[in-house]
């Protein structure tokens, strides 16, 4: 978000976390606004607000997703469902929602989404059936999406972005729950070939490459952004 700003964007992000984005708000310049992805009638009630005062939506970047520890056998139904309703439906929904104003874009049809996946959208994470199946949807789901647009609106793009392991709240939490949490931390930055994990900004980069015109023809497309993870399924 930070860098859409830094490059003349005019940025609305979206949370359920209010202080935070305040915060970061006030911070940066860009609009907070109060979003439950899972709600549809709020996907359009935004959308609808960022076209009457901004007149147009460039970007949509589906970045929220939640991550929920079990395997399959420890699975529920409920568990299954919330993790699906936030990393899949809510992503639709937006999905069809910025396309919705990025098709009237004035000057004609025009936009790019970038939906964040995971690199568990090319492997099995056993102690997250549910984490893997929802970034695995991601990932085909964009190339569904991309098609649809490239045939019908020529310059609607859609592409996913699968990191590795980052350096975030989401991973902090993880390693908060273990028993030994600096030798979990460890443990995380030891499983990305080059040594560390990710820094959120590497993947704001990627974001932001493939949300600009420099990505003009790259469409459905999987950007990883691993440390080289994927590159290396043993440690030989
Ligand atoms: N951290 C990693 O190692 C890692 C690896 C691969 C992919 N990802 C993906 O990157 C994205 C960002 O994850 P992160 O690591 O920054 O996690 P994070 O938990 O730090 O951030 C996720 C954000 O999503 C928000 N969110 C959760 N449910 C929401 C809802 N219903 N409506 C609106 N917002 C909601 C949370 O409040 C939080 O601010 C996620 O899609 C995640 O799956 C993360």
């Amino acid at each position: 978000m930070r860098r859409f700003v830094e490059e003349g964007g005019r940025v609305v992000f979206t949370d359920i976390q209010d202080e935070k984005g305040e915060a970061l708000a006030k911070a940066t310049g860009a609009h907070y606004q109060r979003q439950d992805v899972t709600d549809e009638e709020r996907w359009v009630g935004l959308v609808d607000q960022v076209k009457a005062e901004h007149g147009r939506l460039d970007v949509l970047v589906n970045n929220a997703g939640v991550f929920q520890a079990a395997t399959i056998e420890e699975m529920t139904v409920e568990g299954m469902r919330a993790v699906l309703d936030v990393n899949v439906v809510g992503l639709t929904v937006g999905c069809r929602e910025a396309i919705r104003i990025m098709k009237e874009n004035p000057g004609g049809p025009k936009g790019a989404i970038v939906n964040v996946s995971s690199i568990t959208g090319f492997f099995g994470l056993a102690s997250g059936v549910a984490y893997t199946a929802s970034k695995g949807a991601v990932r085909l789901l964009t190339k569904s999406v991309a098609v649809h647009c490239a045939r019908t609106y020529r310059n609607i793009r859609c592409n996913s972005v699968h990191p590795g392991v980052i350096d975030t709240p989401m991973n902090q939490a993880a390693f908060d729950a273990s028993e030994d949490p600096a030798a979990m931390r460890e443990m995380f930055a030891g499983i990305q070939p080059i040594g560390r994990m990710t820094e959120p900004e590497e993947i704001a980069s990627g974001i932001l490459y493939l949300a600009s015109d420099d990505a003009s023809s790259t469409n459905g497309t999987e950007l990883l952004i691993d440390g080289g993870w994927l590159a290396a399924p043993n440690p030989l």
